[in-house]
Order: structure tokens, then sequence, then C-alpha cells
């Protein structure tokens, strides 16, 4: 099957983050008042929306289990290029943003926000550096990679697709749906085997967890390596694939998950007076350099 397609369909969306304003309808801040939420109605609109819906589309369509191990082949050899953490924050920050400017902010302060979210309530400080780090596995986009192999809901490949996973249907155009090897409930999985043994659906959450995996605490491996698997974190519709210490370590990757969501001010941090403190949690933890 040919799997790159045209431009426009590897990437119908304007801003690689268009298809979280469809993470916060489906899952809406219980802390806001009704006034923010016809507000943020307003701003979403219908046709961004459109653009989300055929990106998950081809997303599900191409994210196969053999897709996956292609991907691992090629991306988890690290020899696309060597960068400091602050390296790998301004290359990410490259990339454009084609929507309103007024509204969407530049990758590093979505960073920024969540880190400082975290802060602000008090959390480790390897907390708060997961949060300052958690989505730079999106430089894959730099990388020519399609928005569809980069962002979106993650989910475990070689088995069953859950229909707790956002638009269920457009699982049918997946070759492995229909493939009895992988599309029953445990696939090439036995009962609680790990998530550590289940593949997911390729992304930056799962790249950068391998590039992470020697320097951070565990809680923050699996904030960074399951942010986006929704069916799980929010659905509990894989716990059947878990072991009893991924159900413990999942309540980190709940606790996280408000802060991705939730954190996003109209007010952009100051990241020059916030550099310091930041330079500092970062030499603490990684090393002058890292291999993407
Ligand atoms: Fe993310
Ligand atoms: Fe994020």
């Amino acid at each position: 099957m040919k799997k790159t397609l045209n431009n426009a369909q590897d990437n119908p969306m304007d801003n690689i983050d268009d298809w979280e304003d469809n993470l916060l309808e489906r899952y809406p801040d219980p802390e806001e008042t009704t006034k923010e939420k016809e507000e943020f109605r307003n701003y979403v609109d219908s046709e961004r929306l459109d653009t989300v819906k055929e990106f998950y589309k081809v997303n599900h369509q191409f994210q196969t289990y053999d897709f996956v191990v292609e991907k691992e082949k090629e991306f988890l050899q690290f020899n696309k290029r060597e960068m400091s953490i602050w390296e790998a924050v301004d290359f990410l920050n490259t990339l454009v943003d084609d929507s309103d400017p007024d509204i969407d902010l530049d990758q590093l302060q979505h960073l920024l926000q969540t880190s400082e979210a975290i802060r602000a309530d008090g959390h480790p400080d390897w907390f708060v550096l997961t949060g300052f780090i958690h989505d730079l596995g999106k430089i894959l986009c730099l990388f020519g990679e399609p928005q569809w192999a980069v962002v979106g809901d993650t989910f475990p490949v070689g088995c069953a697709y859950s229909d707790k996973i956002v638009y269920p249907e457009f699982f049918k155009a997946n070759p492995d749906a229909t493939n009895e090897k992988y599309n029953t409930k445990y696939g090439v999985y036995e009962p609680n085997c790990g998530l550590d043994k289940v593949k997911m659906s390729w992304g930056h959450d799962e790249y950068l967890y391998q590039i992470m995996k020697d320097y951070l605490p565990e809680p923050a491996l699996y904030m960074i390596r399951y942010h986006s698997f929704y069916s799980q974190h929010r659905e509990n519709d894989y716990t059947h694939l878990m072991t009893a210490k991924d159900i413990e370590m999942f309540e980190w990757v709940k606790k996280f998950n408000p802060y991705d969501l939730y954190s996003k001010a109209p007010v952009p941090p100051n990241a020059e007076e916030l550099l310091p403190y930041y330079k500092e949690l970062v030499t603490k933890y990684l090393p002058e350099k890292l291999n993407f």
C-alpha cells in the first residue's frame, strides 16, 4: 500500500496543534466557566474541525503494525541531528503556524505554560522538566514526517483498535483491522503483558521517550511516552494489556494530562525571564547534547 500521500492529504491541518481543539471538545476543562466555554466554541470554527477529521482519517488508515516497525527502524537510530535541548526548542519553534496568530501560541509557549502550571502547583522539579520538554518529539515534522505520524491520539497497534479511540470508524480502512493476526482483543500480545511490550502508533510521544529514557525518573518517562494515549488515560480501555506497575504509573500520566490540555493562557509566559531557571533544570538532568 502507498504510504506517502500528496502533501495536502498528508498534512490536512493548518497548524500541527489543531487536533487539540478536538481534544478540548472531547475532554472539556471541568473548571472552565460556561462563558469561557462559549468563547471557546466561537473560536473553534467548523472548517478547522473538518481538517482534524481528515487528519484522523489518514492517521487511522496508515498507522499499522508494519508502519510502526518501519518508523522505529528509521528513527531509533538517532542519526538525524545532534542537538542540545535549547537547539531542539529553537528548531521546534520554526514550525510555522498558518492559523490565527492572535490565539495560537508558538511551541515554546505551550511548553512553558505546561511546565509553569506544574511548577505553580509545587510538583517536583523533574515533573516541571517533563512539562517543558514533553512535545519536543514534534520535531519529527521538521524531518519531513506527515502530521498523521507525529501528532494525534496514540493507540496500540498489533491488536484490535478500541472503539474508544476518536473516530473509530476510520479504522475500517486500516489493513490490520481485517488481518486476523492483529484484529483480536490481544492480537500479537499476551494478557497483561505490560505496555513496554506493546507497540504504540508512531508519533512524538514514543520518539521523545526513546531519546529521554536514560535520564528521567520513571513517572516522567511514562508521562512522555503515553501523554497522547487517551483511550487508556481517559477511557481505561486497554487495561487488559497492562501490568500492575503500568496501572500505578498511569496515575502520573493522568496527573500530567490537565496541565497539557488546560494550561493554555492567552497571556504568553515571559520566556526570557524564565530562562535561567530552565537552563539550570535542564543541566541538572540532561546531557549537553542529545541525539535525535
Ligand atoms: Fe504532545
Ligand atoms: Fe502538549
